[in-house]
């Protein structure tokens, strides 16, 4: 084989794609793919052999370098897919995760009745994903995203727009009374939250990637982690109607502390849910 052939046989697709593999999963070698060349996955079976274009040729290998660098392929692209939607990121937005996922589903098992004109909150919206994605399966719902960057409530008003979702969500800039501060404030039937929860001592030691490309504002949670749960619940009264729940995403570790919160406030305990790994993850509160 010639030095030209040899090229040649590295920028054919089920060369790239062989490569991407090396160091990404199957499916985010193919996704990487689509998203560059457009090349679909049975293309990838059946055009294997055809070469790839230099200009995206040069942008898959940049790509590869940034992961191998270590920078998520969600922050290289600038979305993620979170409940089977797609959802824009930018440098303001937690990056989704999929643990996150334990909260929809949570709201779902307890508001079986789709149809319901329900009102939601959503405390430190960010990309929007928690809002957004319950909109999608509630199809009468409509709800307010606050959060304090401005950058995240512009995402989320893209995401919305996005998603065909505008027409029921609106987003806040503010602190975490801000919904409740409006002049025509009213009261939710459902309250999401996922505050920054990390305590201010752990975050040094977080993995790099994501002290580095997740915002400090997303993560930290003061000394024990616990400062934005302890000043939500103080709003509750003001935020949920009487018979509403709230719905909060927690660490690994923050059950006891969090039960103890809601055992201390005026709303009852419903339970803790637990996600894929068997973590407690989200903590449901009633306000009877
Ligand atoms: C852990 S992120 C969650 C983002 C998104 N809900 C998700 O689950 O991917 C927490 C969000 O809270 C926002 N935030 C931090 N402090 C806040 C405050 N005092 N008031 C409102 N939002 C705040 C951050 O900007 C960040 O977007």
């Amino acid at each position: 084989m010639n030095a030209q052939n040899s090229d040649n046989h590295e920028r054919t697709i089920g060369a790239i794609y062989k490569r991407l593999k090396s160091v990404l999963s199957q499916s985010d070698a193919r996704y990487v793919l689509s998203k560059r060349a457009r090349i679909s996955a049975n293309e990838l079976i059946t055009q294997s052999d055809a070469l790839i274009e230099d200009s995206i040729y040069s942008q898959i290998e940049s790509d590869l370098e940034q992961v191998v660098s270590g920078k998520p392929l969600s922050r290289i692209y600038g979305e993620r897919e979170f409940w089977g939607l797609n959802f824009k990121l930018s440098d303001a937005t937690l990056d989704p995760r999929q643990d996150t996922e334990t909260l929809i589903e949570a709201v779902l098992a307890r508001f079986e009745d789709k149809t319901k004109p329900y009102k939601i909150l959503d405390l430190g919206t960010g990309s929007g994903c928690i809002l957004l994605s319950l909109l999608s399966e509630l199809p009468n719902a409509s709800g307010i995203g606050v959060d304090i960057a401005p950058e995240a409530v512009k995402t989320a008003q893209e995401n919305a727009q996005n998603l065909g979702l505008e027409n029921r969500s609106s987003f806040i800039c503010g602190s975490w009374d801000a919904a409740n501060r409006q002049e025509e404030a009213e009261r939710f039937d459902i309250l999401v939250s996922n505050p920054p929860y990390i305590s201010n001592q752990v975050i040094p030691n977080l993995d790099e990637n994501v002290q580095k490309y997740d915002p400090i504002l997303a993560l930290d949670g003061g000394d024990d982690g616990m400062d934005a749960y302890k000043t939500i619940f103080i709003q509750l009264p003001e935020i949920l109607k009487k018979g509403g729940y709230g719905f909060f995403e927690i660490g690994f570790d923050q059950e006891d502390s969090m039960t103890r919160l809601s055992k201390e406030s005026r709303f009852s305990l419903m339970g803790v849910h637990r996600d894929s790994s068997q973590l407690a993850r989200v903590v449901e509160i009633f306000f009877e």
